[in-house]
Parts: structure tokens; C-alpha cells; sequence
């Protein structure tokens, strides 16, 4: 079984880091975006986090929103050394109840939810009834202020020694403070876009209050992580990782290039159903311009000869693909490692690369516990059992844009930095019906030209995900003088921020007019195109 390594040097232990408690709110993991948007290292953790469990003394705590009421028989909880631990503490919403629950158990009134927008009046006092930071939450903001409200329980009162330092028409503690300690609490959320102000708010918060430097930066979390590959696989330790072509899976492999160059090995595995000649360009980039040690694996007949026959069954599709997908790279890994033995200044390969992200880390260490939907495709570590492999995993501290960051800061070509996310089971997914190589030159050959036009039109970056798919079904058509009997395409397109719902794009008439005519005339076995004006819900993004 795959076991994480340890972590010789943590970024917590080199800047100066603000702490989010996480109690589960939608909205928490970008508290810590904002964060290090405003160059402060942050990071988040369950609330139940145990403090004498960490070994690292954070510069101040956010108690995140939550869906609870603190006095639920099941509401979580901080641990009480939070507030042992003298370091200055904001409660968001659901955080300031658990402020107020401390100190006063008696303060919240039960009410209907309240959702949206709401107008925060600011209430100064001057210097500070105490030690004179009162005042600091709000220093530089209006007194009037949009804010994002979206909470069920509010105060009925203030606990003991706090001050009201904001209010709304419906909550008239909007805003706390404690009048000796830097302790904070505000109903609303600062860290939505629709708080217009929410940023200075938490930059007053991290900066002022918490004192925290704002020295964090791409740069230097290169420079920290390549030192930390270094010392975590050795002189001669060896590292094997599956790529995709996607961003997550170079970026990772380019970091562990310039880490320990070649005895970092990447290996991508050609399934048969990836895009037009993405193998091809793949190898070309990731060994020419990123100089990355990579073996390519053409297995695509072996895929496409285990994929005949299966008509209506993408399930079925789905694990096919997945099932090989590992075999092969399992057989690779093998191979190299035996070739890796053999040599003498290489040792042996103890460790997988994996591209995790942070909001996989944060979804698997959730006080709730781990997702019922963990994505079995990413989960490779797992299933190269007889390796014993330990996981490396560079880019857990990250998000998504942070990684295009980092990739653009490493040479990776823009449009790789950039390309749209592509499914593990591939065009395979794209074929409605049987997979055969005949399929899957059609379909490549459209959404070869519908990306083509998309990028040449200037919207790939603003489409999420852009890809012609092949119905199994054929029409009429006229063509020259003949009438055609041939394949539908049909094509999506969709804007979203997450995956979880999706709207298709809206294209011009022209547009799609001309990508009708060249697929049409280009693609041999195509006689009708259609747009698929499907939302998600209720559609998927992908058709199968
Ligand atoms: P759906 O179709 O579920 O797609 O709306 C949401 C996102 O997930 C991708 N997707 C997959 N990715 N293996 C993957 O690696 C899969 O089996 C798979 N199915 C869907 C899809 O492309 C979209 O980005």
C-alpha cells in the first residue's frame, strides 16, 4: 500500500502561516485563497484538530463557517486550547457563534436562515475601550459596506467583554471584538467575492492584527518544494509517475525534473482514445521543451481490442479503460524499476508521483471525513500494492489556478498550462456506442476542428470544456449529388466554475455555422452536426 512520506520541510515551519479551522462551510477553502492571494501563507485543517497534535504555532486562527448550530447535541467543536494559545482568532459566521459559545454559551438566538446581500454598518470606538484594537477588523474600510450573509443562527447578545463593532438591520452584532484580546467575530463572509471588501477586511485581519509577513510567493514555494523532493528521495532515490498531458500530472512531472532530473521517470500510457495526435504531442513537449525523462506506452490496440463489442454500457467502457489503464503502467513501472536495479548509480524506485491538489487533501482530511465519490482514477497509489511505493505528492498545498501558476513559472507552454480537462476514459466516453478505431477517427477528426475554431475565435479560455462527441445514429444528407446516409456529431461546449453544474456556451450563429461546414466537409462519415443546449444539472458534461 502507498503511505505518504514524511515531510522534512513543511511550508508552516518557513512563513509565517494563518490557520483555518474548518467547520465545513462551502465557502472555507477560499478563506486560504485569499490568504495566499494576499501573499500569507495559509492553511486549513479540521476544527478538531488537536493543537498539541501540531508542531507549528500559527500566527493567528480563522474559525470558518459552518452548516450547524453550536448548540446541536453533534455541532463541533474547537479544541479550548485554541483560545490558550494567545494568538488572535476571527470566527466567521458559524465561527462566531463558536466564539460566542465559549465565552458565553447563552448568546444565540435560533432564526430563520438569512441569505445574501446585506448592508453592514460599521461602529467605531475610537481608540478601543481596552487596548485600543477594537477598531483594527475595520481599519480603512467605509462605514457602510456590502456584505455576503448566509447564515442560520445570530446573536441575541454579546458575550462577556466584547463590543459590537458592526451591525445590520437583521443582526445587530454583525461584528464583535473582544475588548482585551484580539479576538474577532463577524456574522458575514469576507471571503466571497460578494463582499466587495472582504479582502482588505481579511488582509487587515491577517496583517495588522496577526502581524503575519506577506512573503509568500510562487518563487519561493518552487525553491522550498524542490528542496524537499531533494531531500525526501535522496542522493539515488527514483521516482515513477503516470502523465496525461493535462496540467496537473506536467507540472507535477516538471518540478520533479528539475528536482532530480532524470531519475524522475514519467510514463504515458497511449490508450488509443486520447485526442489527435495528442501522444505525439505530448511526448514532443514534455521531452523537447520540458526535458522530462518520459517512456511512451502504445497500448492502444491493446485497449481498443478489450473495448470491442461493448455498444451501451459506458460503465463498462469506464472500467475497461481504468482496469488496463493500470496493468500497463503497472507492467512499465516494472520494467524500469528492473532496468533502474540493473544500474549502478541508480537505487530503486520507492516512490510514485501524484498529481493531488489541495482541495482533494482538504476534502480527504474533513472533520466529515473523506467523500463517498473519491475518484477512483486518481487513486493509482493504492493499486501498485505489490511496489510498495511511497507517495510524493508536490502539489497537495495547491489549487487549481495556483498550479497554472506554478506551470507557467516552470516554461510549461501556455497551452498546456491552459487545456481544458480531458477524461480519464478519454474519446471512449465521446463514442456513443461501440468504440472502434473507425469511431474514434471521427470523432477525433471533429473535435480536432471544433477546438481549432474555438481557439481560433479567442474562447477556449473562456469555455471551461469544449468537445465534439459521436452519436450512434445516422441521417440523411445531400451531398454533392448523392444522398449520404451517414453519423451525426454533436457538440459541447460548457462555462463553469466547479464541474458540479455547468451552462453550455452561447455561440454565435456564425460560429457554429462555419464549424458545422468544415466538420461536414472534412470528417469522411459525417453528414449532420448538432449543439447540445443541455444545462448541468439536468445533463452531465461528459454524454456517456
Ligand atoms: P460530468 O460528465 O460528470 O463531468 O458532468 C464532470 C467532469 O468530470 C470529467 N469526467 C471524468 N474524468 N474520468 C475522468 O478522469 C471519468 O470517468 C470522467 N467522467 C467525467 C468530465 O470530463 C468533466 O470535466
Amino acid at each position: 500500500m502507498a503511505t505518504n512520506g514524511e515531510l522534512p520541510i513543511e511550508p508552516h515551519k518557513t512563513f509565517d502561516t494563518i490557520l483555518v479551522l474548518d467547520f465545513g462551510s462551502q465557502y472555507s477553502h477560499l478563506i486560504t485563497r485569499r490568504m495566499r492571494e494576499l501573499n500569507v501563507y495559509c492553511e486549513m485543517l479540521p476544527c478538531t484538530q488537536n493543537l498539541a497534535e501540531l508542531s507549528w504555532k500559527p500566527k493567528g486562527i480563522i474559525l470558518s463557517g459552518g452548516p450547524y448550530s453550536v448548540y446541536w447535541d453533534d455541532a463541533p467543536h474547537v479544541d479550548p486550547a485554541v483560545f490558550e494559545l494567545d494568538v488572535p482568532i476571527l470566527g466567521i459566521c458559524y465561527g462566531l457563534q463558536e466564539i460566542a459559545w465559549h465565552f458565553g454559551k447563552n448568546v444565540l438566538a435560533g432564526e430563520k436562515r438569512e441569505y445574501g446581500h446585506a448592508f453592514l454598518k460599521v461602529e467605531r470606538h475610537e481608540g478601543g475601550s481596552g487596548s485600543g484594537h477594537v477598531d483594527k477588523l475595520f481599519q480603512g474600510l467605509e462605514d457602510d459596506m456590502e456584505v455576503w450573509m448566509s447564515h442560520g443562527d445570530k446573536l441575541s447578545n454579546l458575550p462577556p467583554s466584547f463590543v459590537t463593532i458592526a451591525t445590520t438591520t437583521n443582526a445587530p452584532f454583525a461584528g464583535m471584538a473582544h475588548q482585551e484580546k484580539p479576538y474577532y467575530g463577524i456574522q458575514f463572509h469576507p471571503e466571497v467575492t460578494h463582499t466587495p471588501r472582504g479582502k482588505h477586511l481579511l488582509k487587515n485581519f491577517a496583517v495588522e492584527i496577526c502581524k503575519a509577513k506577506q512573503d509568500w510567493t510562487m518563487g519561493k514555494f518552487v525553491d522550498q518544494e524542490i528542496a524537499r523532493i531533494k531531500a525526501l528521495v535522496g542522493e539515488k532515490g527514483q521516482v515513477i509517475g503516470a502523465v496525461s498531458g493535462g496540467v496537473d500530472s506536467t507540472v507535477a512531472a516538471k518540478l520533479m525534473q528539475e528536482a532530480i532530473g532524470d531519475r524522475f521517470h514519467a510514463v504515458l500510457v497511449d490508450n488509443g482514445v486520447l485526442r489527435l495526435n495528442e501522444a505525439a504531442q505530448v511526448k514532443e513537449t514534455l521531452t523537447e521543451h520540458l526535458g522530462i525523462n518520459l517512456t511512451v506506452v502504445d497500448a492502444s490496440e491493446r485497449f481498443l481490442g478489450l473495448l470491442k463489442g461493448v455498444t451501451d454500457d459506458p460503465e463498462k467502457k469506464r472500467k475497461i479503460i481504468g482496469n488496463t489503464f493500470i496493468e500497463v503502467f503497472q507492467e512499465e513501472a516494472k520494467k524500469i524499476a528492473a532496468a533502474a536495479a540493473g544500474s549502478s548509480k541508480a537505487g530503486e524506485i520507492e516512490w510514485l508521483l501524484q498529481g493531488t491538489l489541495y482541495p482533494d487533501v482538504i476534502e480527504s482530511i474533513s472533520f466529515k471525513g473523506p467523500s463517498a465519490t473519491i475518484k477512483t482514477h486518481h487513486n493509482v497509489g493504492g493499486l501498485l500494492a505489490g511496489m510498495h511505493l511511497k507517495l510524493i505528492e508536490p502539489l497537495r498545498e495547491l489549487f487549481k489556478d495556483e498550479v497554472r501558476e506554478l506551470g507557467t513559472n516552470l516554461g510549461i507552454p501556455e497551452e498546456l498550462v491552459w487545456r481544458h480537462p480531458f477524461p480519464g476514459p478519454g474519446i471512449a466516453i465521446r463514442i456513443l456506442g461501440e468504440v472502434t478505431p473507425e469511431q474514434v477517427r471521427i470523432a477525433r477528426e471533429a473535435d480536432h476542428i471544433f477546438i481549432e475554431e474555438i481557439r481560433a475565435a479567442g474562447l477556449y479560455r473562456k469555455i471551461s470544456q469544449a468537445f465534439a462527441a459521436l452519436l450512434p445514429v445516422k441521417a440523411v444528407g445531400v451531398m454533392g449529388d448523392k444522398r449520404v446516409h451517414n453519423q451525426v456529431i454533436a457538440l459541447r461546449a460548457v462555462e463553469t466554475s466547479d464541474f458540479m453544474t455547468a451552462d453550455w456556451y452561447p455561440f454565435d450563429g456564425q460560429f457554429l455555422k462555419k464549424v458545422s461546414r468544415r466538420i461536414v466537409n472534412e470528417v469522411d462519415g459525417v453528414c449532420r452536426v448538432v449543439y447540445d443546449i443541455t444545462s448541468k444539472p439536468p445533463g452531465t458534461i461528459e454524454m456517456e
